[in-house]
């Protein structure tokens, strides 16, 4: 079949051949070029299947500073693409669609943050991964969702700290650390999206099901939550709980490795208040396609780049992070 050209980033890449048996193509080039791809549980089944390592933000982070390869194919949006440039400054990091942004991440400018920053100058400040390298530049330690309570418990008690830029989990972690931590106001337009009513009506219908949140949910899902975690914390929990049905709080895509390790279970995602949309699906995460993910390996592009500058300063409160974790045994 002829190939055609198309464009993707503004990138002339090819169209697959439909004959092409793709994960063949992917797996052959990856062993060629000696890369390796990395996948969030948020991406699509397909390239959760095919992906080398599947895990959180944070696993992703530990990865990324470990892997021997050559280039790093991240499955994921462009801020886990940035903290695996920085942490692996050497190495090519690849996503294959860099378009594939974040709403909390946006929610949050950097020149916004360091007037934030600048006008409590005695401050600590903590920042969730989801933010920009130039956020991570002004921040003095890293967290993820599965590491944010411990990161934060680690501060004295009487320790002035800022937390940024997800407000319902810094909501969340001041509630489970009684700490008074000043909050930004950003949120994920994914997790902000899940609906009382239609969960609880749902309950009504499953009273059996435990409900699974993740910590970005409002605090008003949080509070009708049996368990509240970071997507591999809601993992682990859903395989290791004699329940056999789950309602969850979080994006879709968690629900294929939740299947996948518990076959016998049975897995409801969360309705969004807007029933006619698919809101609980990142649409940045749901970017990248098995044929991007092609098409960057041939051609080794899109790739992320970080000013070298702000890559200085944001390596540092992302190791704190990795130290930390490590110490933690996270
Ligand atoms: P975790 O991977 O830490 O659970 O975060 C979820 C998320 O929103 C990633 O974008
Ligand atoms: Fe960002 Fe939310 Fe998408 Fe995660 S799910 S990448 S926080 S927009």
């Amino acid at each position: 079949m002829k190939k055609q050209e198309w464009l993707i980033n503004g990138f002339v890449g090819e169209q697959i051949d439909p004959d092409l048996d793709i994960k063949a193509a992917i797996k052959q080039l990856k062993k060629e070029k000696n890369a390796v791809i990395m996948a969030h549980y948020y991406q699509t089944g397909d390239i959760q299947d095919i992906a080398d390592y599947v895990g959180d933000s944070l696993a992703l982070a530990q990865w990324a500073a470990k892997t021997e390869a050559d280039i790093i194919v991240l499955c994921g949006v462009h801020f886990m693409g940035e903290t695996a440039k920085i942490l692996s400054p050497n190495k090519k990091v690849l996503v294959p669609d860099l378009n594939a942004g974040c709403s909390l991440a946006d929610s949050c400018p950097a020149d916004k943050f360091a007037e934030f920053v600048n006008a409590h100058p005695d401050y600590t400040v903590v920042s969730y991964v989801n933010t920009t390298a130039a956020v991570k530049a002004l921040t003095d330690v890293v967290v993820t969702s599965t590491n944010a309570k411990q990161i934060v418990d680690s501060f004295a008690a009487d320790e002035k700290i800022i937390f940024g830029p997800d407000r319902n989990l810094g909501n969340y972690i001041n509630s489970i650390t009684r700490r008074k931590m000043l909050l930004w106001d950003g949120a994920c337009h994914v997790h902000e999206q899940f609906s009382v009513e239609k969960i609880a009506e749902l309950k009504k219908q499953y009273p059996d099901a435990l409900i699974l949140a993740h910590p970005e949910c409002k605090s008003t899902i949080l509070a009708m939550a049996d368990f509240v975690g970071s997507t591999a914390a809601l993992l682990k929990f859903s395989t290791q709980s004699n329940s056999k049905r789950f309602i969850v709080a979080t994006e879709s895509g968690i629900l294929h490795e939740m299947q996948k390790q518990s076959p016998d279970k049975e897995f409801i995602p969360a309705p969004p208040n807007d029933s006619t949309c698919a809101c609980n699906e990142c649409n940045f995460m749901r970017l990248n396609t098995m044929e991007k993910l092609y098409n960057c390996l041939k051609y080794e592009f899109p790739e992320i780049t970080v000013d070298p500058e702000v890559a200085k300063e944001a390596v540092k409160p992302i190791k704190r992070m990795l130290e930390i974790s490590e110490r933690l045994g996270l």
